[in-house]
């Protein structure tokens, strides 16, 4: 799929759930996050046959990520019926890993291709402070596990304040370096102020090269991060929906009022 600035589109972000069991406090308010309706949540058919005509309209690379992917009920199902899909070249999972030491192996043999782990800091104290209920341990254990169940290569996500030279961020590269793992800096945005930067190591950012599109859990197409435009796959039908994103994705992103960062998946 081409959009209007020419820009190849062969990238869908699947965010399959709302819900995480972190509260990062860069993602997350404290209290009163206003979670979907149960209802509202797309079903591992109704996911499935979305991404199975956006594979058929071109996507090649498809992520599932949240909130937390892996706290969605029998998510090995659903990765498993998306591996299944004919033409997908890369499948990957982006999670906060504290659920990996129980899932990696049974990921990996669903078909799930490789995994990215966020992990902003080395030092407990922190780690807790930034997830607000969070063990540092429970992360490192599932790096460790993914490494074990091949779901490689494992990529490191740190999110930084203002820039990578952070002395947090430069002990996660130290970590990363010495089990031989790529990191990407993302520096921490805000979506309702349109505070976006690009991410160091990642193709995240680049609106002049940006070929993603979002499915969110409630079944909404967004062309954009930075942008409210959403087409429902339910109302529209997925090709519809997929089409009518692509045919308006925006040369750059400005703010999103709607989104959050728990309900889209970054
Ligand atoms: N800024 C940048 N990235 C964010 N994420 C969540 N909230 C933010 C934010 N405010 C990203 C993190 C995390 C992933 C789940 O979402 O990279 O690893
Ligand atoms: Fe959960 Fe990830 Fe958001 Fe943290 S950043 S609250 S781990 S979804």
């Amino acid at each position: 799929m081409l959009d209007r600035y020419n820009r190849k589109i062969n990238y869908l972000r699947v965010s399959v759930t709302d819900r995480c069991n972190l509260r990062c406090h860069y993602c997350m308010p404290e209290s009163g996050i206003r979670l979907m309706a149960h209802e509202d949540i797309l079903s591992f058919d109704e996911i499935t046959a979305v991404v199975t005509t956006a594979v058929e309209m071109g996507v090649d690379k498809v992520r599932i990520t949240g909130g937390e992917p892996l706290v969605r009920e029998n998510i090995i199902e659903l990765v498993k019926m998306i591996a299944g899909i004919k033409g997908i070249t890369d499948l990957g999972m982006t999670t906060n890993g504290t659920f990996l030491p129980r899932f990696a192996k049974e990921m990996k043999a669903a078909g799930l291709h490789r995994v990215n782990i966020s992990l902003d800091t080395l030092d407990p104290e922190k780690y807790k402070e930034i997830t607000r209920v969070g063990k540092l341990q429970d992360a490192l254990d599932g790096i460790d596990a993914a490494i074990e169940a091949g779901l490689t290569p494992v990529k490191i996500n740190c999110v930084v304040k203002e820039n990578a030279m952070e002395a947090e961020a430069q002990r996660v590269k130290e970590f990363a370096d010495d089990k031989g793992l790529e990191i990407r800096f993302i520096p921490q945005m805000d979506l309702h102020e349109g505070t976006f930067g690009e991410v160091i190591g990642g193709s995240g950012g680049h609106c002049a090269t940006c070929n993603r599109l979002r499915l969110t859990p409630n079944g909404m197409i967004k062309p954009c991060l930075f942008d409210d435009m959403e087409y429902s796959v339910r109302e529209l039908g997925a090709e519809q929906a997929l089409k009518m994103a692509v045919e308006n994705k925006p040369k750059r992103g400005s703010s999103s009022q709607k989104s959050n960062f728990y309900n889209i998946g970054g």
